[in-house]
Protein backbone atom coordinates (compact mmCIF):
# COMPACT_ATOMS: atom_id res chain seq x y z
CA UNK A 1 0.00 0.00 0.00
CA UNK A 2 1.56 3.57 -0.65
CA UNK A 3 1.85 5.01 2.34
CA UNK A 4 -0.08 8.76 2.57
CA UNK A 5 0.92 12.04 4.20
CA UNK A 6 0.33 11.96 8.14
CA UNK A 7 -2.69 13.93 8.99
CA UNK A 8 -1.63 15.08 11.41
CA UNK A 9 1.83 16.17 10.39
CA UNK A 10 -0.13 17.69 7.73
CA UNK A 11 -1.92 20.15 9.84
CA UNK A 12 1.85 20.94 11.16
CA UNK A 13 2.61 22.10 7.87
CA UNK A 14 -0.89 24.17 7.17
CA UNK A 15 -0.23 25.56 11.18
CA UNK A 16 3.34 26.92 9.84
CA UNK A 17 1.97 28.17 6.63
CA UNK A 18 -1.02 30.15 8.67
CA UNK A 19 0.68 31.56 11.33
CA UNK A 20 -1.48 29.52 13.65
CA UNK A 21 -0.49 27.44 16.87
CA UNK A 22 -0.16 24.36 16.71
CA UNK A 23 -2.32 22.28 19.08
CA UNK A 24 -2.08 19.66 16.19
CA UNK A 25 0.80 17.59 16.33
CA UNK A 26 1.93 16.19 19.95
CA UNK A 27 5.18 17.84 20.59
CA UNK A 28 6.65 20.63 23.06
CA UNK A 29 8.08 24.18 22.63
CA UNK A 30 9.94 23.38 26.00
CA UNK A 31 13.25 21.91 26.17
CA UNK A 32 14.71 18.52 27.78
CA UNK A 33 16.20 17.96 30.78
CA UNK A 34 19.59 19.76 30.95
CA UNK A 35 21.08 16.25 31.99
CA UNK A 36 19.92 15.08 28.67
CA UNK A 37 21.36 17.98 26.90
CA UNK A 38 24.31 17.97 29.16
CA UNK A 39 24.47 14.37 28.35
CA UNK A 40 24.44 14.26 24.55
CA UNK A 41 27.43 17.19 24.72
CA UNK A 42 29.46 15.34 26.45
CA UNK A 43 29.08 12.26 24.38
CA UNK A 44 29.24 14.16 21.45
CA UNK A 45 32.65 16.32 22.19
CA UNK A 46 34.29 13.46 24.59
CA UNK A 47 34.09 10.73 22.26
CA UNK A 48 34.71 8.18 24.91
CA UNK A 49 33.66 7.16 28.38
CA UNK A 50 37.21 8.84 29.34
CA UNK A 51 36.86 11.84 27.30
CA UNK A 52 33.45 12.26 29.08
CA UNK A 53 34.92 11.96 32.52
CA UNK A 54 37.93 14.76 31.61
CA UNK A 55 34.53 16.63 30.00
CA UNK A 56 33.09 16.04 33.65
CA UNK A 57 36.03 17.72 34.87
CA UNK A 58 36.87 20.53 33.17
CA UNK A 59 36.03 24.08 35.70
CA UNK A 60 35.63 27.52 34.22
CA UNK A 61 36.94 28.17 30.82
CA UNK A 62 39.27 26.59 29.23
CA UNK A 63 43.04 28.28 29.15
CA UNK A 64 40.97 31.26 31.24
CA UNK A 65 43.72 33.57 32.38
CA UNK A 66 46.44 32.43 29.30
CA UNK A 67 46.77 34.72 26.63
CA UNK A 68 45.54 31.96 24.30
CA UNK A 69 42.21 31.93 25.85
CA UNK A 70 39.88 31.42 23.55
CA UNK A 71 37.38 34.20 22.64
CA UNK A 72 33.74 32.55 22.29
CA UNK A 73 32.10 29.60 23.20
CA UNK A 74 32.46 27.65 19.97
CA UNK A 75 36.60 27.86 20.70
CA UNK A 76 36.43 26.87 24.14
CA UNK A 77 34.79 23.61 23.11
CA UNK A 78 36.58 22.60 20.04
CA UNK A 79 39.70 23.00 22.10
CA UNK A 80 38.10 20.53 24.64
CA UNK A 81 36.84 18.01 21.26
CA UNK A 82 38.97 14.51 22.23
CA UNK A 83 40.87 13.36 19.19
CA UNK A 84 40.01 9.03 19.87
CA UNK A 85 35.92 8.67 19.38
CA UNK A 86 34.01 5.69 19.62
CA UNK A 87 30.83 7.52 20.80
CA UNK A 88 29.80 9.32 17.55
CA UNK A 89 30.72 6.27 15.43
CA UNK A 90 28.29 2.79 14.76
CA UNK A 91 27.72 1.26 18.08
CA UNK A 92 25.64 -2.54 18.52
CA UNK A 93 22.62 -2.43 16.85
CA UNK A 94 20.17 -3.50 19.17
CA UNK A 95 21.66 -0.74 21.80
CA UNK A 96 24.54 -0.04 24.23
CA UNK A 97 24.99 -2.04 26.73
CA UNK A 98 24.47 0.73 29.27
CA UNK A 99 21.46 1.67 28.21
CA UNK A 100 20.05 -1.14 27.87
CA UNK A 101 20.50 -1.59 31.41
CA UNK A 102 18.90 1.37 32.23
CA UNK A 103 16.03 0.35 30.36
CA UNK A 104 15.54 -2.93 32.25
CA UNK A 105 16.10 -1.16 35.56
CA UNK A 106 13.62 1.65 35.15
CA UNK A 107 11.19 -0.93 33.82
CA UNK A 108 11.80 -3.05 37.02
CA UNK A 109 11.34 0.69 38.72
CA UNK A 110 8.27 1.97 36.80
CA UNK A 111 6.42 -1.12 35.61
CA UNK A 112 7.21 -4.09 37.99
CA UNK A 113 8.83 -6.25 35.62
CA UNK A 114 12.12 -6.63 35.02
CA UNK A 115 13.41 -7.50 31.12
CA UNK A 116 16.43 -9.12 30.79
CA UNK A 117 18.52 -6.55 28.63
CA UNK A 118 20.32 -9.07 26.71
CA UNK A 119 17.42 -11.29 25.39
CA UNK A 120 14.19 -9.12 25.82
CA UNK A 121 15.59 -5.24 25.40
CA UNK A 122 16.29 -3.51 21.93
CA UNK A 123 16.65 0.27 21.57
CA UNK A 124 15.15 1.52 18.31
CA UNK A 125 14.24 4.74 16.73
CA UNK A 126 11.28 5.91 18.68
CA UNK A 127 8.04 3.89 19.50
CA UNK A 128 7.22 4.17 15.58
CA UNK A 129 10.28 2.12 14.58
CA UNK A 130 9.44 -0.10 17.80
CA UNK A 131 6.62 -0.92 16.40
CA UNK A 132 6.88 -1.38 12.38
CA UNK A 133 9.92 -3.85 13.47
CA UNK A 134 7.34 -5.46 15.75
CA UNK A 135 4.68 -5.84 13.11
CA UNK A 136 7.16 -6.96 10.62
CA UNK A 137 8.52 -9.43 12.93
CA UNK A 138 5.63 -10.72 14.06
CA UNK A 139 2.78 -10.81 11.92
CA UNK A 140 2.36 -12.67 9.54
CA UNK A 141 1.02 -11.45 5.60
CA UNK A 142 -3.19 -11.37 6.16
CA UNK A 143 -3.42 -11.48 9.67
CA UNK A 144 -5.63 -9.48 11.23
CA UNK A 145 -4.31 -6.37 13.66
CA UNK A 146 -6.75 -5.79 16.37
CA UNK A 147 -6.80 -1.54 16.48
CA UNK A 148 -9.17 0.34 19.15
CA UNK A 149 -10.85 3.35 17.56
CA UNK A 150 -10.02 6.27 17.90
CA UNK A 151 -6.27 5.40 17.38
CA UNK A 152 -2.73 6.92 16.87
CA UNK A 153 -2.84 6.92 12.78
CA UNK A 154 0.05 5.39 12.83
CA UNK A 155 -1.24 1.56 13.94
CA UNK A 156 -3.46 1.24 11.06
CA UNK A 157 -1.07 2.61 8.52
CA UNK A 158 1.92 0.24 9.72
CA UNK A 159 -0.36 -2.80 9.89
CA UNK A 160 -1.19 -2.28 6.00
CA UNK A 161 2.31 -1.56 4.73
CA UNK A 162 3.27 -4.90 6.02
CA UNK A 163 0.37 -6.46 4.77
CA UNK A 164 -1.93 -7.06 7.72
CA UNK A 165 -5.31 -6.14 8.47
CA UNK A 166 -6.05 -4.11 10.67
CA UNK A 167 -9.53 -4.98 12.89
CA UNK A 168 -11.16 -2.03 14.21
CA UNK A 169 -12.83 -2.11 17.79
CA UNK A 170 -14.63 1.21 18.62
CA UNK A 171 -14.17 2.91 22.24
CA UNK A 172 -17.26 4.80 23.02
CA UNK A 173 -17.31 8.18 25.04
CA UNK A 174 -20.01 7.81 27.81
CA UNK A 175 -21.04 11.46 28.56
CA UNK A 176 -22.58 10.77 31.69
CA UNK A 177 -19.80 9.05 33.62
CA UNK A 178 -17.39 10.87 31.56
CA UNK A 179 -15.81 7.80 30.45
CA UNK A 180 -14.39 6.00 27.51
CA UNK A 181 -15.73 2.50 27.27
CA UNK A 182 -14.68 -0.77 25.66
CA UNK A 183 -17.15 -3.48 24.74
CA UNK A 184 -15.72 -6.75 25.70
CA UNK A 185 -17.89 -8.57 23.23
CA UNK A 186 -17.00 -6.29 20.00
CA UNK A 187 -13.10 -7.16 21.48
CA UNK A 188 -13.94 -11.00 21.48
CA UNK A 189 -15.41 -10.80 17.81
CA UNK A 190 -12.79 -8.50 16.31
CA UNK A 191 -9.72 -10.70 18.12
CA UNK A 192 -11.31 -13.88 17.21
CA UNK A 193 -8.92 -15.48 14.70
CA UNK A 194 -6.33 -12.28 14.53
CA UNK A 195 -2.99 -12.53 15.65
CA UNK A 196 -2.17 -9.55 17.50
CA UNK A 197 -4.31 -6.68 19.31
CA UNK A 198 -2.11 -2.86 19.65
CA UNK A 199 -2.94 -1.01 23.15
CA UNK A 200 -1.98 2.33 23.33
CA UNK A 201 -1.83 3.41 27.44
CA UNK A 202 -2.61 6.01 28.78
CA UNK A 203 -4.77 6.73 25.60
CA UNK A 204 -3.98 8.78 22.60
CA UNK A 205 -7.10 10.93 21.66
CA UNK A 206 -9.06 9.87 24.47
CA UNK A 207 -6.83 10.61 27.77
CA UNK A 208 -8.38 6.92 29.04
CA UNK A 209 -5.89 4.79 31.35
CA UNK A 210 -7.13 1.13 30.97
CA UNK A 211 -6.91 -0.35 34.26
CA UNK A 212 -8.96 -3.73 36.12
CA UNK A 213 -11.96 -4.79 34.41
CA UNK A 214 -10.89 -3.49 31.03
CA UNK A 215 -7.05 -4.88 31.06
CA UNK A 216 -8.64 -8.50 32.70
CA UNK A 217 -10.61 -8.72 30.00
CA UNK A 218 -7.65 -7.74 27.32
CA UNK A 219 -5.66 -10.67 29.18
CA UNK A 220 -8.74 -12.43 28.40
CA UNK A 221 -9.10 -12.10 25.15
CA UNK A 222 -4.92 -12.51 24.33
CA UNK A 223 -5.01 -16.07 26.19
CA UNK A 224 -8.24 -17.28 24.82
CA UNK A 225 -7.35 -16.21 21.32
CA UNK A 226 -3.64 -16.84 21.25
CA UNK A 227 -3.13 -12.61 20.75
CA UNK A 228 0.29 -11.13 21.03
CA UNK A 229 -0.41 -7.36 22.79
CA UNK A 230 1.83 -4.80 21.54
CA UNK A 231 1.74 -1.88 24.50
CA UNK A 232 2.43 1.54 23.33
CA UNK A 233 3.45 2.89 26.77
CA UNK A 234 4.67 6.13 25.61
CA UNK A 235 2.67 8.13 28.16
CA UNK A 236 2.74 6.32 31.02
CA UNK A 237 3.98 8.88 33.55
CA UNK A 238 1.63 11.30 32.09
CA UNK A 239 -1.44 10.58 33.79
CA UNK A 240 -3.86 12.65 35.89
CA UNK A 241 -6.56 12.45 39.16
CA UNK A 242 -4.79 9.40 40.93
CA UNK A 243 -4.85 7.25 37.75
CA UNK A 244 -1.93 5.11 37.53
CA UNK A 245 -0.39 3.61 34.41
CA UNK A 246 -0.21 -0.66 34.51
CA UNK A 247 1.12 -2.66 31.81
CA UNK A 248 -0.37 -5.06 30.52
CA UNK A 249 2.96 -7.06 30.76
CA UNK A 250 2.40 -7.65 34.32
CA UNK A 251 -1.38 -9.26 34.07
CA UNK A 252 -0.93 -12.67 35.52
CA UNK A 253 0.07 -14.83 32.13
CA UNK A 254 0.79 -12.06 29.97
CA UNK A 255 4.09 -11.13 30.24
CA UNK A 256 5.48 -14.07 27.44
CA UNK A 257 3.02 -12.20 24.97
CA UNK A 258 3.40 -8.76 25.71
CA UNK A 259 5.77 -6.25 23.78
CA UNK A 260 5.88 -3.38 25.14
CA UNK A 261 7.15 -0.27 22.59
CA UNK A 262 8.14 3.05 24.85
CA UNK A 263 10.45 5.94 23.89
CA UNK A 264 12.08 8.82 25.90
CA UNK A 265 9.92 10.91 23.28
CA UNK A 266 7.18 12.86 25.75
CA UNK A 267 8.99 12.34 29.16
CA UNK A 268 12.07 13.68 28.09
CA UNK A 269 10.60 16.41 25.69
CA UNK A 270 12.89 14.85 23.12
CA UNK A 271 10.64 13.57 20.63
CA UNK A 272 13.41 14.58 18.18
CA UNK A 273 15.96 12.27 19.44
CA UNK A 274 14.16 9.38 18.20
CA UNK A 275 15.51 7.25 21.06
CA UNK A 276 13.11 4.08 22.19
CA UNK A 277 12.84 0.95 22.79
CA UNK A 278 11.29 -2.68 22.66
CA UNK A 279 10.75 -4.80 25.61
CA UNK A 280 9.59 -8.37 24.09
CA UNK A 281 9.69 -12.14 24.98
CA UNK A 282 13.05 -13.79 24.53
CA UNK A 283 11.28 -15.85 21.22
CA UNK A 284 10.24 -13.02 19.45
CA UNK A 285 13.58 -11.05 20.11
CA UNK A 286 15.71 -12.22 17.76
CA UNK A 287 12.90 -11.51 14.31
CA UNK A 288 12.50 -7.75 15.81
CA UNK A 289 15.98 -6.98 16.02
CA UNK A 290 16.65 -8.45 12.68
CA UNK A 291 14.05 -5.85 11.12
CA UNK A 292 15.66 -3.03 13.14
CA UNK A 293 19.19 -3.68 12.40
CA UNK A 294 18.33 -4.43 8.49
CA UNK A 295 16.16 -1.48 8.10
CA UNK A 296 18.21 1.29 10.07
CA UNK A 297 20.78 -0.64 12.19
CA UNK A 298 20.91 1.17 14.96
CA UNK A 299 19.44 4.52 17.06
CA UNK A 300 22.09 7.47 17.64
CA UNK A 301 24.91 6.11 19.87
CA UNK A 302 25.71 9.71 21.80
CA UNK A 303 21.92 10.39 21.94
CA UNK A 304 22.02 6.55 23.57
CA UNK A 305 24.56 7.65 25.85
CA UNK A 306 22.50 10.78 27.24
CA UNK A 307 19.19 8.64 27.66
CA UNK A 308 20.41 6.76 30.44
CA UNK A 309 20.37 9.75 32.07
CA UNK A 310 16.71 10.70 31.97
CA UNK A 311 16.22 6.85 33.10
CA UNK A 312 17.79 7.23 36.48
CA UNK A 313 16.18 10.75 37.27
CA UNK A 314 14.94 10.96 40.68
CA UNK A 315 10.91 9.93 41.24
CA UNK A 316 10.28 13.83 41.69
CA UNK A 317 11.51 14.25 38.34
CA UNK A 318 8.75 11.77 36.43
CA UNK A 319 5.77 13.21 39.31
CA UNK A 320 6.42 16.84 38.50
CA UNK A 321 5.80 15.97 34.59
CA UNK A 322 2.04 14.66 35.17
CA UNK A 323 1.65 17.75 37.43
CA UNK A 324 3.24 20.30 35.21
CA UNK A 325 0.23 18.93 32.46
CA UNK A 326 -2.52 19.01 34.71
CA UNK A 327 -2.25 22.69 35.34
CA UNK A 328 -2.12 22.92 31.31
CA UNK A 329 -5.16 20.64 30.49
CA UNK A 330 -6.46 23.05 32.91
CA UNK A 331 -5.46 26.16 30.71
CA UNK A 332 -6.85 24.48 27.86
CA UNK A 333 -9.56 22.92 28.82
CA UNK A 334 -11.16 26.15 30.13
CA UNK A 335 -10.85 27.52 27.10
CA UNK A 336 -12.42 24.96 24.85
CA UNK A 337 -15.13 24.67 27.22
CA UNK A 338 -15.85 28.58 27.57
CA UNK A 339 -15.77 28.40 23.43
CA UNK A 340 -18.44 25.70 23.24
CA UNK A 341 -15.95 22.40 23.03
CA UNK A 342 -17.76 19.68 25.17
CA UNK A 343 -14.74 16.66 26.45
CA UNK A 344 -14.49 13.52 28.22
CA UNK A 345 -11.15 14.87 30.81
CA UNK A 346 -8.35 12.86 29.97
CA UNK A 347 -6.81 10.91 33.20
CA UNK A 348 -3.39 10.59 31.02
CA UNK A 349 -1.44 11.54 28.01
CA UNK A 350 -2.42 14.82 26.50
CA UNK A 351 -4.78 15.62 24.35
CA UNK A 352 -8.53 16.94 24.36
CA UNK A 353 -10.69 14.83 22.24
CA UNK A 354 -13.47 17.72 22.05
CA UNK A 355 -16.68 17.50 20.56
CA UNK A 356 -17.23 20.62 18.65
CA UNK A 357 -21.27 20.70 17.78
CA UNK A 358 -21.97 23.20 20.96
CA UNK A 359 -19.36 25.28 18.97
CA UNK A 360 -21.50 27.19 16.57
CA UNK A 361 -19.13 28.75 14.09
CA UNK A 362 -17.71 25.04 13.41
CA UNK A 363 -21.02 22.84 13.91
CA UNK A 364 -21.98 22.63 10.08
CA UNK A 365 -18.67 21.87 8.78
CA UNK A 366 -16.96 18.32 8.66
CA UNK A 367 -13.98 18.19 10.80
CA UNK A 368 -11.25 18.51 8.25
CA UNK A 369 -13.48 21.91 7.39
CA UNK A 370 -13.51 22.76 11.38
CA UNK A 371 -9.97 22.29 11.36
CA UNK A 372 -9.23 24.70 8.31
CA UNK A 373 -11.69 27.23 9.82
CA UNK A 374 -9.47 27.00 13.13
CA UNK A 375 -6.24 27.60 11.67
CA UNK A 376 -7.34 30.37 9.27
CA UNK A 377 -9.73 32.32 11.21
CA UNK A 378 -8.85 31.26 14.83
CA UNK A 379 -4.94 30.70 14.24
CA UNK A 380 -4.67 27.45 16.58
CA UNK A 381 -4.29 24.08 14.81
CA UNK A 382 -5.99 20.99 15.65
CA UNK A 383 -6.39 17.54 14.17
CA UNK A 384 -9.75 16.58 12.53
CA UNK A 385 -11.27 14.01 14.51
CA UNK A 386 -12.40 11.46 11.74
CA UNK A 387 -7.83 10.97 11.18
CA UNK A 388 -8.51 8.71 14.08
CA UNK A 389 -11.22 6.66 13.60
CA UNK A 390 -10.95 3.55 10.50
CA UNK A 391 -14.68 1.93 10.58
CA UNK A 392 -16.86 4.16 12.64
CA UNK A 393 -18.21 8.13 11.93
CA UNK A 394 -18.11 8.74 15.14
CA UNK A 395 -14.90 10.92 14.74
CA UNK A 396 -17.02 13.21 12.82
CA UNK A 397 -18.07 15.29 15.50
CA UNK A 398 -14.36 15.72 16.92
CA UNK A 399 -11.14 18.14 16.85
CA UNK A 400 -8.25 17.19 18.82
CA UNK A 401 -6.27 19.45 20.57
CA UNK A 402 -2.48 19.12 22.17
CA UNK A 403 -2.12 20.41 25.76
CA UNK A 404 2.01 19.87 25.45
CA UNK A 405 3.51 23.42 24.45
CA UNK A 406 4.46 25.80 26.86
CA UNK A 407 2.22 27.55 29.39
CA UNK A 408 2.73 30.84 27.29
CA UNK A 409 2.21 28.91 23.81
CA UNK A 410 -1.32 27.75 25.77
CA UNK A 411 -2.13 30.81 26.83
CA UNK A 412 -1.97 32.16 23.53
CA UNK A 413 -3.77 29.43 22.48
CA UNK A 414 -6.62 30.09 24.87
CA UNK A 415 -7.05 33.82 23.95
CA UNK A 416 -7.66 32.93 20.14
CA UNK A 417 -10.28 30.24 21.41
CA UNK A 418 -12.15 33.06 22.86
CA UNK A 419 -13.10 34.29 20.02
CA UNK A 420 -15.13 31.46 19.16
CA UNK A 421 -17.13 32.05 22.50
C1 LIG B 1 0.36 6.89 21.04
C2 LIG B 1 1.62 7.30 20.38
N1 LIG B 1 2.51 6.37 20.05
C3 LIG B 1 3.67 6.69 19.44
C4 LIG B 1 3.98 8.00 19.13
C5 LIG B 1 5.28 8.29 18.46
O1 LIG B 1 6.28 8.14 19.43
P1 LIG B 1 7.85 8.12 19.14
O2 LIG B 1 8.32 9.53 19.14
O3 LIG B 1 8.40 7.35 20.29
O4 LIG B 1 8.06 7.44 17.85
C6 LIG B 1 3.08 9.02 19.46
C7 LIG B 1 3.40 10.42 19.14
O5 LIG B 1 2.64 11.32 19.27
C8 LIG B 1 1.88 8.65 20.11
O6 LIG B 1 0.98 9.57 20.47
Amino acid sequence: MPASESVIRRMTRLARRHGAINLAQGFTDEPPPFALVWGAITAVLGGSDAGIRRLEQVAGWPGAGGDAAPATLRDALESLQEPRDELNQYSFPFGLPELRQAIAAYTARWSGFEPDPETETTVVLGSTEGLAAVLAAVGRRGDGVVVLEPFHEMYPAQAEVFGLTPRFVTLREDEHDAAWRLDPDELRRAASGAGMLVLNTPHNPTGKVFAGDDLDVIAEVAHSEDLVVVADEIYEHIVFDGARHRSPAVRPGMRERTIVVNSISKTANATGWRIGWVLSPPHLTPAIRAVHDTLVVQAPTPLQKAAVALLGMPPAFFRDLARGYADKRAILGGALRAAGFRMTEPRGAYYFLADYRGVRELSPLDPLAAAMHLIERVGVAAVPGDNFYGRSAAGARYLRFAFCRGRETLEDAARRLRRLA
